[in-house]
């Protein structure tokens, strides 16, 4: 075989966050910015794992890798760490999670003949990690349709069938990295364009018809998914229905906006009208469960000078916000938005949303 290359892109809440744990609809689209994994074949019966962006370069031999029933019996894919030599275990973080997925993986995946041969994985990721873009998704992703195409279980991963098999193998790393993951992060990579996610049911695809330039800013500030879900039900136990009613207008706005995607015809323009009321009403809304952080109201300040209305993106505290680049935005508007985030350590990345899985 010869050396190829997979790829998956990241995720952004557009619509929806926190609202979505309490069963309101939530919308979120793919972001242009992609793991890739590049395979290339080896002859000596060692997996060589170049993964630079968390720090992992390690070599691993076959009869390191669990046999694929000890790791059908296990109760949950994170237990695999049980299975593999504690020197295997060193990198802690992103990095020990992700030989943790390449070693699920492979042992589910690999057939004999690539055991013995050993290959070369090195992935390179243009998403920042932690920052509520789903990083590990895209990874999985790139790492799951590498080793499904390996073993000639998929091709080009361009079938709805290939891609829900690639979905299906990229969730059982996202437990492995996570726990309990809704599945939304992977759903959205592997299927790219839009999608509307209500808990407990399956993702609906809103069709990938539209392409949004948008600007995405990486507070840097570190934040908390779980102090922030934990925050907000504190003050829902202490104020029920004024949070409901605010989690209620949450999940018309993504409703109101999933109709929009669902519709391909809706023009450009009229597009872009309503979801900027749509962008400026869902952050309002996020002040009042109290998630935004002062380096999310910078950029929604910094961004809405240049006439691009923006919010926060995912659990908020920090992490990233998204802002629209209307049509009618000149280089130098984005140069300058960019300008002034960046000297006070806010990292943008001008990029699309809703583009291929
Ligand atoms: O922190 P992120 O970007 O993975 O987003 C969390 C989104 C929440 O709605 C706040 C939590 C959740 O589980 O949906």
């Amino acid at each position: 075989w010869t050396p190829f290359i997979s790829s998956a892109p990241g995720k952004a809440i557009l619509f929806g966050e926190h609202a979505v744990v309490y069963g309101k609809p939530a919308v979120a689209a793919s972001v242009d910015m992609r793991a890739y994994a590049l395979v290339t074949p080896r002859h000596d019966g060692l997996m060589h794992l170049v993964f630079p962006d968390i720090s992992v370069d390690t070599v691993i031999r076959s009869s390191d890798i669990p046999s694929k029933e000890q790791t059908e019996v296990l109760l949950h894919p994170g237990d695999v760490a049980e299975l593999l030599p504690p020197s295997l275990l060193k990198p802690e973080g992103a990095g020990r999670t992700a030989v943790m997925t390449f070693m699920f993986l492979c042992s589910a995946l690999l057939t004999q003949q690539h055991r013995e041969q050993g290959f070369s994985i090195c992935v390179r990721s243009l998403l920042p990690v932690g920052a509520g873009l789903g990083s590990s998704a895209a990874f999985n992703i790139a790492l799951a349709s590498a080793l499904l195409r390996l073993n000639g279980l998929v091709d080009r991963a361009d079938s709805t069938e290939e891609r829900e098999l690639v979905n299906k193998w990229a969730f059982k790393g996202e437990q492995v990295a996570h726990g309990t993951p809704s599945g939304i992060d992977n759903s959205v990579a592997t299927f790219g364009g839009f999608l509307q996610y209500t808990k407990g049911t399956a993702p609906v695809q809103l069709g990938s018809a539209h392409y949004l330039r948008v600007l995405i800013c990486d507070t840097r500030v570190p934040k908390s998914t779980k102090a922030l879900v934990a925050g907000v039900r504190v003050l829902r136990d202490a104020h029920p229905d004024a949070i409901d009613s605010v989690m209620d207008a949450i999940g018309s706005i993504s409703l109101t906006a999933a109709r929009m995607f669902r519709n391909a015809r809706t023009p450009a323009d009229a597009l872009q009208n309503h979801l900027a009321d749509a962008v400026r009403l869902n952050h309002a809304l996020l002040v009042a469960l109290g998630v935004s952080h002062p380096s999310l109201e910078r950029v929604r300040d910094v961004a809405a000078a240049h006439s691009m209305p923006a919010k926060l993106t995912g659990a908020g505290g920090g992490g990233c916000a998204l802002a629209l680049i209307p049509p009618s935005a000149t280089d130098g508007d984005i140069e300058s938005v960019i300008r002034e985030l960046s000297v006070e350590g806010i990292r943008c990345y001008p990029t699309v949303i809703g583009g291929c899985g």
